[in-house]
């Protein structure tokens, strides 16, 4: 089937090519990018007024399959992420059982090429059952796709357990994701520890929780030669030590979650659970911090970290509730309405953070580009649909998410996935 997208005005990370052409689809690639394309096509999508984006690669996603179904499912998950223009995801592995062996992670992959409309890139753990204790098969792993390991939802405490796994890892030519967090430092913290948690007699999280593992995980990547990329980073002393680590050359890549530059805790207005994440939203001069690095290219990715839960588990006190807020069918207007409409990311940078620099970062060739050869994994986006945020619309079986009544600008309008449409969006 050919597929032809009009008049829309593309964005090319990889070229930096941007401007309005045409795109050309005939079964799952892309083979004409120019202007007016005057070749016959089964389907013609008008794009005009639209972005046309290579597909957004989220980093971090929890898809709770297998074990956890009543929170999301490969098909549930799968759908979310094409609403939000999402064409392939990493699943992270801590669901029940944890994904910590080669069988796991392509009974995932199997299972994922039947149910879910978008990629999914099922991620390994890097200790058996996220246990801490003894390395889980990161050969067998890397044998069977999972591109990149990951601990997340804790860090490995173990330093020395955790270097092993980075020199196995760079020998398979993995990844590290790492989630930073010193759990011995958490001591029962639900928020983030200021004047706001006080006021609400809540427990602190510390930003220091987070940034003394940032700087572990950039020394032990330093000695180790792997490649690490620091998940949903959210202090501005991470954003500094990010930037150390690039200026000695380090391979260190870092990401952003749309709710830590659209939030901080000043929109707390109440002990609500479904303002609970892990880490959670942090005050105004890290939101601050965050932005400049994402404007200044010291940060290179924005994820989600998908956290679906069921609402009883969310729908109490920060004390009882589970940390984790629902992101896939909310990161593009968020990061349209925060970063690209102030001016802070030009909507190419957007296009990079969202697509080229994950693409890169897994190693995806044939992705995160809108030129002749690549997979047609492409997202209309028009920034100039303006809607209310309704949980009860998302594709997700989870609807914990404190951006439920936020006005946003900037909307998904089709998803292609392997030259097919796997979304349209009914009306404006
Ligand atoms: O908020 C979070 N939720 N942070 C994590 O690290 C884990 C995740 C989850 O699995 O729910
Ligand atoms: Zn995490
Ligand atoms: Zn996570």
């Amino acid at each position: 089937m050919k597929i032809l997208i009009q008049n829309g005005y593309v964005l090319d990370p990889e070229s930096k090519r941007e401007g309005k052409y045409d795109v050309l689809i005939e079964e799952n690639k892309i083979i004409k990018v120019a202007e007016n394309i005057c070749e016959p096509a089964e389907r013609i999508i008008d794009a005009s007024e639209c972005y046309v984006m290579p597909g957004f690669i989220d980093l971090h996603v929890h898809l709770r399959d297998p074990g956890l179904e009543y929170k999301e499912t490969l098909e549930t998950g799968g759908k979310a992420g094409a609403r939000g223009g999402v064409t392939t995801l990493c699943a992270m592995p801590n669901t029940k059982p944890v994904v910590d062996s080669g069988e796991k992670v392509e009974d995932v992959h199997r299972r994922a090429q039947m149910d879910s409309p978008v990629n999914v890139i099922q991620i390994g753990a890097i200790t058996v059952g996220q246990q801490g204790e003894t390395l889980a098969d990161i050969a067998g792993m890397a044998k069977a796709g999972c591109h990149a390991i990951s601990e997340d939802g804790k860090s490995v405490m173990n330093a020395s357990l955790y270097r092993k796994a980075m020199k196995i890892a760079k020998e398979n030519g993995l990844s590290i994701f790492a989630h930073c967090e010193d759990i011995t430092m958490v001591e029962g913290g639900v928020m983030h520890a200021d004047e706001k948690a006080k006021i609400l007699g809540l427990k602190g999280i510390t930003n220091a929780v987070e940034d003394v593992i940032v700087a572990r995980d950039i020394l032990l990547a330093k000695e180790t030669g792997v490649r690490l990329h620091l998940c949903h980073c959210s202090t501005e002393d991470s954003v500094k030590l990010v930037e150390v680590a690039k200026n000695e050359g380090l391979p260190v890549t870092a990401e952003v979650c749309p709710h830590h530059f659209a939030m901080s805790t000043e929109d707390i207005m109440e002990d609500d659970g479904n303002f609970k994440m892990n880490p959670p939203l942090r005050g105004k001069k890290d939101v601050e911090a965050l932005k400049a690095g994402l404007q200044a290219d010291i940060m290179d990715v924005i994820a989600t970290d998908h956290a679906p839960h069921a609402e009883e588990e969310k729908n109490c006190s920060m004390t009882k509730a589970a940390f984790g807020i629902v992101g896939l069918e909310t990161m593009a207007s968020l990061t349209y309405t925060e970063l690209v409409v102030p001016g802070i990311l030009t909507p190419m940078q957007m296009a990079e953070k969202t697509s080229y620099n994950p693409a890169k970062i897994l190693g995806l060739k044939d992705k995160g580009a809108i030129a002749e050869g690549k997979i047609a994994d492409i997202v209309v986006f028009d920034p100039n649909i303006e809607y209310v945020i309704d949980k009860n619309t998302f594709f997700s079986k989870g609807k914990n998410t404190p951006f439920h009544g936020r006005k946003v600008q900037g909307d998904v309008r089709c998803t292609l996935v392997g030259g097919n449409i796997v979304y349209e969006r009914q009306s404006i």
